[in-house]
């Protein structure tokens, strides 16, 4: 059985992908800051069958990290894939912001990011059969609101890193990707005290070529290409928008 890991897996897009992948017939082990959301997502994925496994923890600490993969490798299996979803913003005007949220913001989508591939990395390169890992980066890594810079610096080292691993690990068969979606709605993939059915103006849609915003699902189908059906490509960045990046505006 295949196995995937996923940070950030307890809510929102992480849980989308871990939702999907059990459908797949993956064996899904996912990690949260948010204990509570964890075990409502590592629930409902019990329920059904699939063997599934929840670690609390945080991404940028590695302790956390080493813990939940070594739990991931004795209780399922070492993963053939990792996603690295877990992620922060902090919105605030640039002059505002302080230098230890700034670092707060690198530390988990960044530092995270890092920390969780290593140890994944050295895992799958001593099992010897490849893998994949797939990183959440942004299309705020190539463009901006005011007042992102955290998260869009984050973002842009999370497209950096990709291709840094990706040739770095390519010795080892483990193919890295990032995906970089655009608005994707989460509200309905939340812990049940948090979730709310999505509602989106005419405007909201039509902003977007494809005619509507993004769901967890449009990224879950781009990671499951990602990690079986990529072989020829490693350390690209797929774009998933539904057009709204290459849509020109005058006004
Ligand atoms: N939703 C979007 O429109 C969108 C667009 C572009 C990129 N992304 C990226 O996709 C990823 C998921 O976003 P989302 O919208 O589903 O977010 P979300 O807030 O709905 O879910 C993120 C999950 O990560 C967990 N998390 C946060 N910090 C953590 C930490 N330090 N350690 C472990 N878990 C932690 C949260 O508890 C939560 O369950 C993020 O990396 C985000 O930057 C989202």
């Amino acid at each position: 059985m295949k196995v995937i890991a996923i940070t950030g897996g307890g809510a929102g897009i992480g849980r989308g992908i871990a939702w999907h992948f059990a459908r797949l017939g993956y064996a899904v082990s996912i990690m949260d800051a948010d204990r509570q959301a964890g075990k409502e997502a590592l629930q409902v994925m019990v329920e059904v069958g699939v063997k599934a496994l929840f670690t609390p923890g945080d991404v940028s600490k590695p302790a956390d990290v080493t813990r939940w993969l070594a739990a991931t490798r004795a209780r399922l299996g070492v993963p053939n894939v990792l996603v690295n979803n877990a992620g922060i913003e902090i919105r605030k005007p640039v002059l505002k912001l302080s230098v230890a949220e700034f670092d707060k913001v690198i530390a988990v989508n960044l530092r995270g990011t890092f920390i969780a591939s290593q140890a994944a990395a050295r895992m799958m390169a001593a099992r010897k059969r490849g893998g994949a890992i797939i990183n959440l980066a942004s299309t705020r890594a190539f463009m901006s609101e005011a007042g992102t810079e955290g998260y869009t610096a984050s973002k842009g080292g999370i497209v950096a890193l990709t291709h840094g691993m990706a040739i770095s690990l390519a010795e080892h068969r483990i193919r890295v990707h990032c995906i970089s979606p655009g608005w994707i709605e989460t509200s309905d993939w939340q812990k049940a005290s948090k979730a709310k059915p999505p509602k989106h103006s005419k405007a909201d849609k039509e902003q977007h070529p494809a005619g509507r915003v993004g769901t967890p699902e449009d990224v879950a189908r781009a990671c499951q290409y990602l990690a079986e059906g990529a072989d020829f490509m490693t350390g690209q960045n797929i774009v998933i928008d539904g057009g709204m990046t290459v849509k020109m505006i005058y006004v």
